[in-house]
């Protein structure tokens, strides 16, 4: 455990920064450790989380116009931020590879082995489809290289991974990203939408984060769990709530962790003890939802014209493709 402490120091810094101040709280990518990636994929197979079904239903139903209105007649070739296990990509790429027999696919992530996983499977299943994987965190300033082939770009966005940005600073990684396409370029977002009268009720959404198995909660809690492995904490997990909240003022849905008594918490990297008074919340995740418009005016803030949407019936989740204009 003490190597681990020595090659953590990162993750001290993060720990230190976020629970040792008046309002506690962790990064949501904190999430994604071995076991909090499997959790992840839990969720995207729960009852009440319909966003993962919802948007690969969108994606399996409207591939074939998305791909010809990204293409607009020329090659595409595709990038995709986040790619994680590419699950929903594939339906992406087969439509590209019935069009145009092969395309080169570049999944950008983290986590080496989500794009290790993903090239193999594509490699196997859709052999018509070239993946470069590219190790990175398009958060931290990542652009793409300038491209200077014949095709069109096409950027994926998917899952609603926008929502754990505050809405600024999604538009400024996507108008930072768009720097490096050039006009005809596109982005695919995909996009969970707020809730509206006669539709998405905030029960729904608090639902879809708080589900009766306890998955997301798990998931919550890995958090100090991550803690305990990696900077010897002595966390109790069951002596915090999970606790979900949609915040209505800023159109998202929160999750904390929130002490259920009086409790200090040793932090062996830290050399220290955490400190937390009876139901004070670690803040852990913003997850925000866009009404169409908003999603739109956002894209458009970053230089892409939105040439199309698409929405299950009810409206409860959305695909936007966005043109870089010129
Ligand atoms: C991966 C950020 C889209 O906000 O819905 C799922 C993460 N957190 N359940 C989301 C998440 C709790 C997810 N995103």
């Amino acid at each position: 455990m003490s190597t681990q402490i020595l090659i953590d120091s990162k993750l001290a810094d993060i720990a230190r920064e976020g629970l040792m101040r008046e309002h506690k709280a962790l990064p949501p990518w904190l999430f994604y450790d071995e076991p909090g990636s499997l959790l992840f994929e839990q969720i995207t197979r729960l009852p009440e989380y319909y966003l993962t079904r919802l948007e690969r239903a969108l994606l399996t139903e409207h591939a074939r116009e998305i791909v010809s209105a990204a293409a607009n007649g020329s090659r595409l070739r595709i990038l995709e931020l986040g790619a994680g296990s590419a699950d929903k990509t594939r339906l992406l790429l087969a439509a590209v590879v019935a069009a145009q027999q092969t395309v080169s696919y570049q999944p950008i992530d983290v986590s080496a082995t989500a794009l290790d996983a993903a090239r193999r499977r594509l490699n196997a299943e859709l052999p018509g489809v070239q993946v470069n994987p590219m190790l990175a965190d398009y958060t931290a300033g990542w652009q793409p290289a300038h491209h200077t082939g014949e095709e069109r770009q096409l950027l994926l966005w998917l899952g609603s991974s926008i929502g754990n940005f505050e809405p600024e600073s999604a538009q400024s990684l996507l108008a930072r990203v768009r720097k490096s396409m050039r006009p005809g370029d596109g982005l695919l977002l995909g996009v969970d939408l707020a809730p509206r009268p006669g539709g998405k009720t905030r029960e729904d959404l608090v639902a879809a984060y708080d589900d009766a198995a306890g998955v997301t909660e798990a998931f919550n809690k890995n958090l100090l769990h991550r803690l305990n492995r990696e900077l010897g904490a002595e966390f109790e997990p069951e002596a915090f709530a999970h606790c979900v909240e949609w915040n209505m003022e800023r159109s998202r849905i929160e999750m904390h962790l929130e002490s259920r008594h009086r409790q200090s918490v040793w932090i062996d990297a830290l050399g220290e003890q955490v400190k937390l008074a009876a139901n004070e919340r670690i803040h852990t995740e913003n997850s925000y939802k866009y009404t169409l418009e908003a999603a739109k005016n956002r894209m458009e803030g970053a230089g892409f014209a939105c040439v199309g949407h698409w929405l299950d019936a009810a409206g409860w989740f959305a695909v936007l493709l966005g043109v870089v204009g010129g």
